[in-house]
């Protein structure tokens, strides 16, 4: 093989070019095709299509969730299966007759092939192979394997202090400021605190970090634009940047963290480059991407009904139940994906082998064949556990004892210095598609001085 140190480098701006023509041919492949069909299919009224691409519907799925559930537990539009019902998205994530299709399951199977060989290692997003997301066993198995020994119920249970110190001292920093944007000064700031620690991230890096996954977010949605694709492009390529230095330094210095562990393991089953990026990545911004929302939906709806909100405030063990509520209520992942690996019978439709099947978690957790009165929010309920908001089966989230735990001590920790807490204006929601929360939530400290 040539040496690439003997060739002439290419100049900047036609390697620039070659990288833009790469992307974008990425971007048509893994979104700009879909993005047709799903946006004509749309138009048509297809409920699938809706839920997918329509920002209205987006924005309040649920009546569209249960437009589809009208229809039967499993619906086809000729592109993609989708389903709302609990058993089946149990069934589904449960079985070995269906994996992640690469995170991209709605592709024809030759289409995704082509796509995992056009995609750049140094933009590589958390649904693109190697990221544990999207490998199936015996690859994920290994990684997963790697990854969940810093995640054990004792590690997270030993957090408790620390995620409980980070929370008193942002509300320490908030001292004397009665209103302020929720999101901004805590929601986000908590999770990143605490997975940073884990990963040996310096608090320096806090700010960068959310920013670039902020922009990055939208990368877990399908059919973006090539304008959306673009941006998160970017902030992917820089965080595989920050990354690398990361490790590099964590290399020289190693910490008592997950990622100085990964990073220096030589054994056999040591990770290679590519896939120690992506399972870092994908740790690192799983873990923060999400329970902010998480807090910022818990917020939004304690806010609503202030009579379970005093129901909380009497008794701290209380808290856990309502982050189950919270996490069935307003799911914030709202839809993950599969696709079938062999000929499969699913609630009486055959599914062809390489068919994709949406799985609308959000939907699945209002079923009311589990829970009753699925639309009310109720912090008491028994069964509020029974959500799929986490998945199931082998990808089920690792990071499910963390967001729980984080999320309990955040709003324990927020309520009790700030009981009379309430909205102070109307809460900007993401306009992201697969997570689900808010970008902005202005609060007030003050009593009575709730926005309707
Ligand atoms: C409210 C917070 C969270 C929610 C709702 C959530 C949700 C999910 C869901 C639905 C999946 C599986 C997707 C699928 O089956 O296709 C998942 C996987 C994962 N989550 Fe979370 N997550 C949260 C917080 C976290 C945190 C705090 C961490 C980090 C420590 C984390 C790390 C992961 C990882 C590494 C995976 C991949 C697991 C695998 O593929 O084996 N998550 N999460």
């Amino acid at each position: 093989m040539a040496d690439r140190a003997l060739l002439p480098p290419l100049p900047d701006a036609f390697s620039d070019r070659l990288t833009t023509a790469r992307s974008y041919a990425t971007w048509l492949l893994a979104h700009g095709v879909q993005r047709r069909l799903l946006t004509r299919a749309a138009a048509r009224g297809d409920l699938i299509a809706r839920l997918s691409v329509d920002p209205q519907v987006v924005a309040d799925p649920f009546a569209t969730y249960e437009q589809l559930r009208a229809r039967g537990p499993l619906s086809d539009n000729g592109l993609v299966h989708g389903t709302v019902d609990h058993a089946v998205c149990n069934e589904v994530l449960r079985s070995d007759a269906f994996n992640t299709g690469g995170g991209h399951a709605e592709l024809p199977v030759p289409l995704r092939r082509l796509l995992h060989r056009l995609l750049d290692p140094a933009a590589l997003g958390p649904i693109d192979p190697p990221s544990m997301l999207v490998v199936d066993p015996p690859v994920h198995t290994h990684y997963r394997k790697q990854v969940a020994r810093a995640f054990t119920a004792r590690k997270v249970g030993r957090l408790a202090d620390r995620v409980e110190v980070v929370a008193e001292r942002l509300l320490d920093e908030l001292a004397g400021t009665d209103e302020f944007d929720l999101v901004e000064r805590y929601a986000s700031l908590l999770p990143v605190a605490v997975i940073a620690d884990l990963l040996g991230v310096s608090e320096a890096d806090h700010g960068l970090l959310l920013e670039l996954g902020n922009r990055a977010a939208v990368t877990l949605d399908p059919a973006l634009t090539w304008r959306q694709y673009r941006t998160a492009d970017t902030a992917l390529r820089d965080m595989h940047r920050w990354f690398a230095d990361h490790v590099a330094s964590l290399r020289r210095e190693p910490g008592d963290d997950l990622i100085s562990q990964l990073a220096t393991d030589t054994g056999p089953d040591a990770l290679d480059e590519v896939a120690l990026h992506q399972v870092g990545l994908l740790v690192l911004g799983a873990g923060f991407e999400t329970t902010v929302n998480l807090i910022g939906n818990a917020v939004v709806l304690l806010d609503a009904h202030p009579d379970q909100l005093a129901w909380l405030l009497a008794d701290d063990e209380r808290w856990p139940g309502a982050v189950e509520e919270v996490l069935r209520h307003q799911s914030p992942v709202q839809v993950t994906l599969r696709a079938a690996n062999t000929d499969v019978e699913v609630a009486g439709h055959t599914l062809r082998s390489g068919s994709g099947v949406l799985l609308f978690l959000g939907g699945a957790n209002r079923d009311p064949a589990v829970f009753t009165d699925p639309a009310a929010f109720d912090v008491a309920r028994p069964n509020a556990g029974e959500h799929l908001a986490f998945s199931a089966g082998v990808h089920f989230c690792l990071g499910a004892s963390l967001a729980r735990l984080e999320t309990a001590v955040a709003l324990r920790v927020l309520y009790r210095r700030h009981p009379q807490l309430r909205l102070a204006g109307a809460p900007a929601r993401r306009r992201t598609r697969v997570l689900r929360g808010f970008e902005q939530l202005p609060v007030t400290t003050r009593a009575h001085s709730s926005v309707g």
